[in-house]
């Protein structure tokens, strides 16, 4: 299979993971006789330094071009005081934006090697599979005005939504709930605020269409509390932007490390933008300790549901758990009796797991 997977590493720690990810695609497209040409191009700060722009014209031209992106992370201090069009953080909104890109998928499964990773008790963690569905190109994050007022004394933010918005996340939500437990647990502030009140009622809307489909109702901050009280209750969470980016966060928790969580971001056509949902880790960046499984995570994800190779995406992830169940971990991952390593030692160990599993593979073929 031939495919053009056009790269943006960002800035910060998104360089050093995207290295990893890219070397462990090598590996993958020797091993299954892909063929993976890597087109790589700026985003973010970096971009602003180069280009003046977080999105240059000729990125977001590559990335649509191409079969499938994937991102590191983009900002960091250099960039906080830049005026607004040109912060990093700007470039992913637009790029998201203007691909479409509206619903964000941000699975949170436990691994097994991981459950004294997390500072929750393991009886909490234990059960915990969950994904997140999150909106992604609308919201307070995209909401006209935005603005100062008053010399600078008032200040609005707007959060709209337009029905057709609501409509295609809450099914992505649905459908996702379909293909697993058939829990969908929609999160909103519906005590408060109109926009969810519009919501709960289109989630009732479309609970008709999917009978099989337990729908529960919660708060954003009971949500919160219930997270890292009992994760194991949750199958499916759909809910808005803001909501979705705060609680992703939170419930990387349970895994052990921000580092290992994957997400993609995808719209009707089957398009994907690949990418870690934590940052650019300005405090460790260049000092080589960065964890690069989420970024590897979010490289099997693209493999899965963009080019549909199942078993190379299980492959891939296979090693990752191989890597871990050894011991070996980066520095995030709290593991007292692990080994602890630099990114580029941790991704050298996936990619060991990686072909030690095609040897053995062929020694299968050999004796069938
Ligand atoms: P962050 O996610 O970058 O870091 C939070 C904490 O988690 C830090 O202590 C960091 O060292 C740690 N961490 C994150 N990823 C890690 C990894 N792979 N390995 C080891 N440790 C890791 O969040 P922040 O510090 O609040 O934000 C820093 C910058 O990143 C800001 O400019 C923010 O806007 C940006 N940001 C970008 C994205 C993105 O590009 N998708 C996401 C979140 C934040
Ligand atoms: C994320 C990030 C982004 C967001 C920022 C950097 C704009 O936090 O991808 O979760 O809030 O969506
Ligand atoms: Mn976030």
């Amino acid at each position: 299979m031939k495919k053009q997977i056009t790269l943006l590493p960002g800035d910060g720690i998104g360089p050093e993971i995207m290295e990893s990810a890219k070397e462990v695609l090598q590996v993958i497209a020797e091993e299954f006789n892909h063929d993976f040409i890597f087109h790589e191009h700026a985003i973010g700060g970096n971009a602003v330094d180069a280009y003046g722009e977080p999105l240059p014209e000729e990125t977001l031209k590559a990335a649509e071009e191409g079969d499938a992106i994937l991102l590191g992370a983009v900002g960091g201090p250099k960039w906080e005081n830049h005026p607004v069009y040109q912060r990093p953080e700007q470039g992913l909104l637009k790029i998201r934006k203007s691909l479409g890109l509206f619903a964000n998928l941000r699975p949170i499964k436990l691994i097994p090697a991981l459950i004294h990773a997390s500072p929750l008790k393991e009886e909490i963690v234990a059960a915990s599979d969950i994904v997140i569905i999150r909106e992604l190109t609308g919201g307070l994050y995209f909401g006209k005005p935005s603005e100062r007022r008053n010399n600078g004394n008032s200040v609005v933010d707007t959060l709209s939504y337009e029905r057709y918005e609501m409509e295609r996340i809450i099914e992505k939500g649905f459908e996702t709930a379909m293909s697993r437990r058939k829990h969908l647990t929609s999160v909103d502030k519906a005590n408060v605020l109109e926009s969810s009140r519009m919501w709960r009622e289109i989630v009732e809307e479309k609970a008709k269409n999917y009978p099989e489909v337990t729908v529960e109702h919660v708060l954003v901050d009971a949500a919160a509390m219930k997270l890292i009280t009992n994760p194991a209750s949750f199958d499916t969470i759909v809910t808005e932007n803001l909501f979705g980016d705060i609680l992703s966060d939170e419930a990387s928790v349970i895994t052990g490390s921000l580092g290992m969580l994957p997400s993609a971001s995808v719209r009707e056509d089957g398009l994907g933008l690949y990418e870690p949902i934590h940052g650019s880790a300005p405090d460790i960046a260049g000092k080589g300790i960065a964890n690069p499984l989420g970024m590897i995570l979010s490289a099997s994800f693209m493999l899965r549901d963009s080019f549909g190779l199942e078993v190379e995406a299980n492959a891939m992830e296979q090693a990752v758990n191989e890597a871990l169940e050894q011991g070996y971990h980066t520095a995030d991952l709290d593991l007292k009796d692990g080994t602890l390593v630099s990114t580029k030692e941790m991704t050298d160990v996936v990619i060991g797991s990686l072909s030690a599993r095609s040897i053995s593979d062929d020694i299968c073929y050999m004796y069938v």
